[in-house]
């Protein structure tokens, strides 16, 4: 395959794997626009500095002038749109920048786009896809006892993140239906592994534990997700992108729910083989405040893409997240380069007033 595909938001924890993985599939090449947030990171990049096939640029998606001029100059042919806000505890205390960039941002791309594709030549128009990378959020929460989420369970979202997400896979959704745009969306479980930025639940408890400092479990801490290797969710993506039947949405999961203390403890126990300290890590749980309106439990049915496309997953959450806490452990530079002056006044916003549960 050559194709030239414009990725939004490869900077980032999933964006960053996903470069990767089509320059290791020999995809052709990947023009990368990222804004370079606090969640983003050259440093998630830094091995492909060289790579004459991976061509980054700094900017919003918001900017449509800067978007045009990226369209006309790599003439793509598809864009992955994964830039986003994504952390839910930040969209709990300031929604706007959610507002911005999910819903501002995809319209806009959705608009730049559309003029780009609709002037192409009919051969390269027919091939031309625009994938949107989206959440399970979207969904709501799930009872214990009810099924998982289908392509058809009505949205439901409960968070000004999985609202944001949701508009945007609503706009998504009406460029298709309207003016016919080769669209795909993709909806996804919890993603883990590495390159996650540390606000996230499995990133967070490796780097305190590794360095000897509580482990925040909010609430009771049995609230279930649904957990998927991030290398799995990238191959996902390329199949979906390959294959997928135009204007289709497609769930994608891991098949391993577990309630979130389960993981906290899964991840103490790998910890105290890998690097043994007098005490358990275990001894570092602290039950605090939770997160308010937060979401019980998220399950995917990802038999759709599993019959269509013949994708399932490969690695187990046993053997992703062994693989996953060996990489945080080995790459302490990384956590350095990421945990900046930002992180960590986020940390002191978002735990310093949540008193224990
Ligand atoms: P992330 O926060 O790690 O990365 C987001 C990236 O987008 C960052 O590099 C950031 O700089 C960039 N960005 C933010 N605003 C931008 C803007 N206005 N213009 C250009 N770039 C911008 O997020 P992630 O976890 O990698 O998630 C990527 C996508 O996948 C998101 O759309 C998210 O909703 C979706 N998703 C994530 C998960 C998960 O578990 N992490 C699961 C399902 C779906
Ligand atoms: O389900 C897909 C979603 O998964 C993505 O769309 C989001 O972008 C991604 O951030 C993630 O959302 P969650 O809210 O599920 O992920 P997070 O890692 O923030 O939290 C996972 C669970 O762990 C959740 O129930 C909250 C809990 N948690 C989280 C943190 C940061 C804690 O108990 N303590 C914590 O300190």
């Amino acid at each position: 395959m050559n194709q030239t595909i414009l990725v939004t938001g490869g900077a980032g924890f999933i964006g960053c794997n996903f470069v990767r993985d089509c320059l290791r599939n020999e995809v052709g090449s990947v023009v990368n626009l990222d804004k370079l947030t606090y969640a983003g990171n050259l440093a998630n990049l830094a091995d492909l500095a060289d790579d004459p096939r991976h061509v980054f640029v700094r900017g919003d998606v918001c900017d449509s002038a800067l978007v045009d001029s990226l369209l006309r100059k790599h003439r793509p042919d598809a864009v992955v749109h994964f830039a986003a806000e994504s952390h839910v505890d930040r969209s709990i205390h300031g929604p706007e920048n959610f507002i911005q960039t999910n819903v501002v941002g995809t319209f806009r791309l959705l608009e730049s786009v559309r003029g780009y594709w609709s002037a192409l030549p009919a051969a390269q128009r027919s091939r031309f896809r625009f994938l949107h990378v989206s959440t399970d959020e979207v969904y709501g929460s799930l009872a214990p006892d009810d099924p998982a989420f289908t392509e058809a369970t009505p949205y439901a979202p409960s968070s000004p993140y999985s609202a944001s997400k949701a508009a945007s896979d609503h706009l998504v959704r009406a460029y298709q239906h309207t003016y016919g745009l080769p669209v795909l969306t993709t909806n996804c479980s919890n993603n883990y592994g590495p390159h996650q930025f540390p606000e996230k639940l499995i990133p967070l408890m490796v780097l305190n534990a590794l360095d000897a400092m509580p482990l925040p479990v909010y609430g009771d801490g049995r609230q279930v997700r649904d957990w998927l290797y991030v290398g799995d969710h990238c191959e996902a993506i390329r199949r979906v992108l390959a294959g997928g039947r135009i204007g289709e949405t497609y769930n994608i999961g891991g098949g391993a729910e577990r309630a979130n203390i389960e993981v906290v403890r899964t991840i103490c126990g790998l910890l105290d083989e890998l690097r043994p300290r007098p005490s358990k890590y275990a001894s570092l749980i602290a039950f605090v405040e939770d997160r308010p309106g937060h979401d019980r439990r998220y399950a995917m049915d990802a038999s759709k893409i599993e019959r269509e496309l013949g994708w399932r997953p490969h690695e187990t959450f046993e053997s992703g997240l062994r693989k996953t806490v060996a990489w945080y452990a080995a790459n302490p530079d990384w956590a350095r380069s990421v945990t900046s002056g930002e992180y960590r006044s986020w940390v002191e916003r978002n735990y310093a007033a949540r008193g224990s549960a």
